[in-house]
């Protein structure tokens, strides 16, 4: 699989989740969350398409193109969406912001008209929902390119 525009260096194991495996190839930003599909902590594109990583076995997840937060953009050149959460102070501790930012920037919620519902696996155990609600929001007025 291709992790940020790179190869993957390892080969998963059977058994072994795509949060596992992306963890292990430096992608650190995929966070361990609930481990069990509900926090969205884990998030990422996989084919631009948002995915609880943990749910996937990464043995399936081989030949597909994978997008974390750190693919989205630099620091000197925001995705959209990062600028929208940057602005607005879409963030407490930051622990679930990787994952929100993911789903926000995914193919799917580029063409909802349903933020919250779009955004319902995607939870903020700080509960600092307030500031997020006002980072999506910024992203509906954004122009989205493609993710990678
Ligand atoms: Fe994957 Fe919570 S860690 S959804
Ligand atoms: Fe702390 Fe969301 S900002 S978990």
């Amino acid at each position: 699989m291709r992790i940020n525009g790179r190869d993957a260096d390892g080969t998963p194991l059977p058994g072994q989740c795509l949060r596992t495996f992306l963890r292990q190839e430096g992608a650190t930003d995929v966070k361990k969350g609930c481990d069990a599909g509900d926090c969205g902590a884990c998030s990422v594109l996989v084919d631009g398409t948002a995915t609880h990583a943990c749910l996937v076995p990464a043995v399936r997840a081989v030949g597909r193109e994978i997008t974390t937060l750190a693919g989205l953009g630099t620091p000197e050149h925001l995705h959209p969406v990062q600028r929208c959460f940057r602005d607005a102070a879409g963030f407490q501790c930051g622990f679930c912001t990787a994952g929100m930012i993911v789903t926000a920037a995914g193919e799917e919620l580029a063409t909802s008209t349903d933020l919250p519902r779009a955004m319902k696996g995607n939870l903020c155990r700080c509960t600092g929902y307030r500031s997020i609600r006002d980072a999506l929001a910024g992203t509906t007025n954004v122009e989205r390119p493609e993710a990678g």
